[in-house]
């Protein structure tokens, strides 16, 4: 199948179109490149654009004969969005608009769409099912759940169905060292503890005084190839005629700060140095996914459930490439 993938060459996207290529599929990236990097796409056609130019997007949409879309091209940092609300709104919301009208001109009706946990905003029951109220604390959640709310209009109109997978926290590299994370700046836990572990640099923890055991946010981390291994089931299942649903992704078990810190030392083999600090506005203490609805409904099973392993793909990749894609 030829699948449109936004943001193809950013951390997520990158796994997803290697599966994608392993799984016969002909991936055509859409990326600006502002974060994505090209050496990360492995396969198939790496078109360097902006999504917001309704010319381009309808002309790929029409010249490369897409089938399906899998959309990743967001901004998607929390602290910025409160800051910079209009750039959100703009690229997350203004962006996908210019997707979806291209979608429906050229009559094409499969979309995958990356959603997150951020929707939910401060959770009041965990695991958190499909049917926690949402309620986003940050313009980025309100993004997401603004695109979830157009989704179900698009179908109305013309027909469009989607799937809205909402992740929890992305983790891990590739199991065969290929690809990995490479943000810059780097805000994610995972990645910046590893790189104290190579460089001696201290991690600040961002607040110890949670109402957790030890004090520390706890989060549900997902390997970045289970990740994967949902959008195309969920490509699949949009083929075979599935109705349009949303999904939480995460493993269903949620690991303090503390917690990363100790299994990345036993990972590293190094004492990790670390320092608390204050928190970080807008984290909400706990979020855990329960991810029993695509389970059921689509038979996605994680591969890579294990924290040591999921810290361990990241670790893989670190090592061997300290200066990222470089
Ligand atoms: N943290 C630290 N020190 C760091 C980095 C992170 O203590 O140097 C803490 C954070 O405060 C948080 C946890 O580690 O408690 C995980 O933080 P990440 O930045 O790795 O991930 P987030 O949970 O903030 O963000 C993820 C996604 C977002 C998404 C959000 C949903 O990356 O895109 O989940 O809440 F919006």
């Amino acid at each position: 199948m030829r699948v449109l993938v936004t943001g193809g060459a950013g951390y997520i996207g990158s796994h997803i179109v290697k599966a994608l290529l392993q799984k016969g599929h002909y991936p055509i990236v859409l990326d600006n490149l502002s974060k994505g990097h090209a050496e990360a796409v492995l396969g198939g056609e790496l078109i360097r654009g902006d999504l917001g130019d309704p010319g381009l997007v309808q002309r790929i949409m029409e010249a490369g004969e897409v089938e399906a879309v899998i959309h990743m091209a967001a901004d998607s940092l929390v602290g910025e969005s409160v800051e910079n609300p209009g750039k959100y709104f703009r690229n997350n919301v203004g962006n996908t608009l210019v997707l979806l009208n291209a979608m429906a001109a050229s009559g094409v009706k499969n979309l995958v769409f990356s959603s997150t946990a951020a929707v939910y905003g401060e959770p009041c029951t965990s695991p958190i099912e499909e049917t926690h109220p949402t309620c986003p604390t940050n313009p980025y959640g309100t993004s997401k759940l603004m695109v979830e709310m157009m989704l179900p209009w698009y179908e109305r109109a013309f027909g469009l169905r989607f799937i809205s997978l909402r992740y929890f926290n992305a983790a891990g590299a590739d199991p065969d060292g290929e690809l990995g994370e490479d943000h810059r700046p780097e805000t994610h836990l995972i990645p910046n503890v590893l790189q104290a572990a190579l460089t001696g640099r201290t991690v600040e923890i961002y607040g110890a005084d949670y109402p957790t055991p030890d004090g520390t946010c706890i989060r549900d981390y997902i390997h970045v190839a289970d990740l994967s291994l949902a959008h195309l089931l969920a490509l699949e299942a949009l083929v075979a005629g599935q109705p349009s649903a949303t999904y939480n992704l995460g493993n269903g078990r949620g690991f303090s700060v503390h917690e990363v810190i100790r299994t990345a030392e036993e990972v590293t083999g190094g004492k990790i140095q670390v320092r608390i600090g204050p928190r970080r506005p807008g984290d909400p203490a706990v979020l855990v996914a329960s991810a029993e609805k695509i389970s059921a409904e689509l038979g996605w099973h994680p591969l890579y459930p294990d924290l040591h392993r999921i810290i361990a793909t990241a670790w893989h990749w670190q090592k061997n490439h300290p200066d990222g894609y470089l």
